[in-house]
Order: C-alpha cells, then sequence, then structure tokens
C-alpha cells in the first residue's frame, strides 16, 4: 500500500487534498492521471449500466436536498456508527474495529459506545439556524428515490426498470483511512432497480452476477474478487438481503461494492411523508403496487484503488527493478505514448505529427524528455499500453517501433498501418 500510495503521488493518480496546508484527514484530490483513470472507470459503467441497456434510465440530482428527504428515509434516525473514545489520548475509534476494552497503543481505557452522526451538516440560505440546516448527501441513492414518479411519468419505462446516478457523496466518517478506501468525501456509481414485489430476490440474484462480471470486464483478477452474503445482523435498517462484491486488499477482504434488495422500504418511506403517490399502475395485471428495489452501489475511489492495486507489479528484468501497473487497455489513462528516441530533428516533429494523428483515435501522449530506458519505466508505472518509437530509420524507410509494456517486445511497423496496428492490439 505505501509503495503504491508514494507512486500515486509521484505521477500524479492521487494525494492528500490541500497538502500544502497538511492535507484533511478523509479527503483527497486527483491528479491529471487520476482524473483520466476514474472518469474511464465511470464511463465503463455508464455504458454498461445505462447505455448498453434499454431497461435504464440516468439522471443527475442535487447534492443537498430538501432535508425532509433524510428524515424520511430513516438517515436522520439511524445513519450513525457507534463511536468509543480512548481515555488516555481522546482518540476516538468505531466501537466495531476495535478488539478489548483497552486501546492497543496506550493502554487506556475505553468510554462506552455512543452513536456518533455521519451526515454532514450545513446552512442554506443566509440564515444560520435550525429551519435552515441542510445535509449533505451521504449516498445519492434517495435523488433517485425522490425522483421516481418524475422519471416513470417523463419517460415509458415500466417495471423492472432503473434509474442510474454518478455523483459525489459525503459522510463523516469516524476513521477514515487506507488513502482513498474510506473517505469523507467519495463518489458512487448507484442503480436503483425498480421491480414487481415477487421479483425482488431473482434480480437481486442477477445484479450480484452481473456486478461481479463488471470487475472482472475490467481485467480485475477473478481470484482476488468474491461475493459474500450478509449476515442477519449486518443489515442495513432497509435492507431485506444483501452481497457485497469484496475484492483482497493488502490490508484483507474488503467491501468494493453493495448490492442490496429494499424492498419497498424507501418509496413507502417518501410516500409517506411526502403525501405523493409513488405507486405503479400494472395495466397488463389490472394491478397497483408499490415497486420492489434492487441496488447495486459501487465507489468510484475503491474501484480506483481496487484496479491500482490489482495493477500494480514489481519485477526484475535484466537485473533492473521494474514497477509496472498492468491496466487493461480499456481503463489505462494513457494508451499510447509516442517517443521520439532523441530530441533532434527530424524526430521531434515527426513524433509530434504522428500524435496529433493518433490523438482522436487514443488517449496518447508525447515525451522527449530523459534517456529512451527512463521513459518506457515511467510509461510502464503509469500503465501505458503501448509505447510508439520514433527513431533515425523512421525519416527514411517509414516506419516506427512499437514496444509493448507487458511482454516488451518490440515491432517494427510501417506509419501508413501504424492506427491500424494500435487498434488491433488495443481492442
Ligand atoms: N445506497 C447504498 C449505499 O450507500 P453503502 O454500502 O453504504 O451503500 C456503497 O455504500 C458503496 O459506496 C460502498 O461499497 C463503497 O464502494 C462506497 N463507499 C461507501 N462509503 C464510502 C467511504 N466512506 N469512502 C469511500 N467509498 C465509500
Amino acid at each position: 500500500m505505501e509503495r503504491l500510495v508514494s507512486l500515486a503521488k509521484r505521477r500524479g493518480f492521487f494525494m492528500q487534498s490541500s497538502e500544502i496546508y497538511g492535507g484533511l484527514q478523509g479527503f483527497w484530490d486527483f491528479g491529471p492521471l487520476g482524473v483520466t483513470l476514474r472518469n474511464n472507470i465511470k464511463q465503463a459503467w455508464w455504458r454498461s449500466m445505462v447505455e448498453l441497456r434499454d431497461d435504464v434510465v440516468g439522471i443527475d440530482a442535487s447534492i443537498i436536498m430538501n432535508p425532509k428527504t433524510w428524515v424520511a428515509s430513516g438517515h436522520v434516525q439511524n445513519f450513525t456508527d457507534p463511536l468509543v473514545e480512548c481515555k488516555k489520548c481522546h482518540q476516538r475509534f468505531r466501537a466495531d474495529q476495535v478488539t478489548g476494552t483497552r486501546h492497543a497503543d496506550d493502554g487506556g481505557e475505553f468510554t462506552e459506545a455512543r452513536q456518533f452522526h455521519l451526515m454532514f451538516k450545513t446552512f442554506a440560505g443566509p440564515v444560520e439556524d435550525s429551519t435552515a440546516q441542510v445535509y449533505l448527501r451521504p449516498e445519492t441513492a434517495q435523488g433517485i428515490f425522490v425522483n421516481f414518479a418524475n422519471v416513470l411519468s417523463s419517460t415509458r419505462l415500466r417495471p423492472p426498470f432503473g434509474i442510474a446516478q454518478i455523483g459525489k457523496a459525503f459522510r463523516n466518517e469516524i476513521t477514515p483511512g487506507n488513502s482513498i478506501f474510506r473517505l469523507r468525501e467519495f463518489e458512487q456509481m448507484e442503480l436503483e432497480y425498480f421491480v414487481p414485489p415477487a421479483d425482488e430476490m431473482t434480480w437481486l440474484e442477477y445484479w450480484k452476477e452481473q456486478r461481479l462480471n463488471w470487475y472482472r470486464e475490467l481485467g480485475i483478477r477473478p481470484e482476488k474478487l468474491r461475493l459474500r452474503q450478509h449476515d442477519k445482523e449486518e443489515l442495513a435498517h432497509y435492507a431485506r438481503g444483501a452481497f457485497d462484491v469484496e475484492y483482497e486488499f493488502p490490508f484483507g477482504w474488503s467491501e468494493l461494492e453493495g448490492i442490496a434488495a429494499r424492498g419497498d422500504y424507501d418509496l413507502t418511506a417518501h410516500q409517506r411523508a411526502s403525501g405523493r403517490d409513488l405507486s405503479y399502475f400494472d395495466d397488463v395485471h389490472r394491478e397497483r403496487y408499490v415497486p420492489h428495489v434492487v441496488e447495486p452501489s459501487a465507489g468510484v475511489d475503491r474501484t480506483m484503488l481496487t484496479l491500482m492495486i490489482d495493477a500494480y507489479h514489481e519485477e526484475e528484468v535484466r537485473g533492473e527493478q521494474r514497477v509496472v501497473l498492468r491496466f487493461s487497455h480499456r481503463i489505462a489513462p494513457i494508451q499510447v505514448a509516442i517517443l521520439p528516441l532523441s530530441r533532434k530533428e527530424p524526430l521531434m516533429g515527426a513524433a509530434q505529427r504522428i500524435e496529433h494523428e493518433l490523438r482522436p483515435y487514443f488517449r496518447t501522449e508525447y515525451d522527449d524528455t530523459q534517456s529512451i530506458g527512463k521513459r518506457y519505466r515511467r510509461q510502464d508505472e503509469i500503465g501505458t499500453p503501448y509505447a510508439v518509437t520514433i527513431d533515425f530509420e523512421t525519416a527514411t524507410d517509414e516506419s516506427a517501433t512499437i514496444r509493448s509494456r507487458d511482454e516488451m517486445t518490440q515491432v517494427r511497423v510501417p506509419l501508413k498501418g501504424l492506427r491500424e496496428a494500435l487498434q488491433e492490439r488495443l481492442h
């Protein structure tokens, strides 16, 4: 983890937020490669969950909502974690993450557990009193539930159908940590899939398999992924059944995504609290019901960390250490690096021209700094699958070398067919 976090900072994937002021616990920033990787993750999710399906549409709801939302959803009442404090050093911990009654570091006794509320509060408008108090959403899901009737009436969808959303969520976690694994500001990719009540468990089965496969398709090693069913005691206040997609992180098996059968909990709660009818009339079976919900809920940050951990390899090549991120071609931030062998002309001009030609088709980067060996190492470290090297022969034989990240082989290819040769390798 330490080496990965150091690579992430060195190469511009992620780093502590407001680092020049000492950072802020639980908040992280994403650099140029990080933001591209995140966009690729979000695009892959949106493509698979919305664009390639005819039963799912997307929305983008606001982060700050009418606070009645959070009373109705049960968050004001229930969205807490048990907190204990060490009586000696006053550090605070989640009670379910400590063992015994004393702090292992200094032997201090823990206080009795009390419930700590996880929603961030702020004020909307110029008056800072309780009537203006609002929350930063702790999940994107509620923005979907409150829009259920709007989507139903503006589309011709009927259950089973889904509404998807990607967006920021905020939780005042007691113990954020493991770099970007547990954050106080993070991003979720959530689908609320509305189904006839009798079909809920069938759809839970369906979505748990779909979601596990999605991670495999991103190139994550299958043996590092598993599904784990929640015990009855572990279920969230709204859930009737749930599975986690887990990954074997360096700190152990942990949740990557939750897939829950939420029943009619949310729609019924909002119907009761708002007085709006959130039922659906099935005109084929002539029956009215409140749809049940199956919810696959994933984290952009956790997916990013997982992809980086899973891709991270250290190897020895001809007596030298090489660090390589074996990203799949689909999500690699840079797909093709264009490297002139030297800074001399006509190499630089030719390389820049080639990069310009390839840019509409691939995520490319031009680099003419340092020795070619160092540039290959850098591209390996950021997970670029192919490099095109322009050398002194390029001007005369109209060809260039494609170097592969994984096999480290070099193949000479005519410039005329360069794009096709790369397309063949990258798709
Ligand atoms: N709407 C359901 C829901 O929010 P959750 O299990 O609390 O369920 C879903 O969260 C996913 O969101 C998690 O599997 C994780 O990927 C991500 N997530 C939740 N809390 C997070 C945090 N503090 N930091 C980073 N990601 C988080």
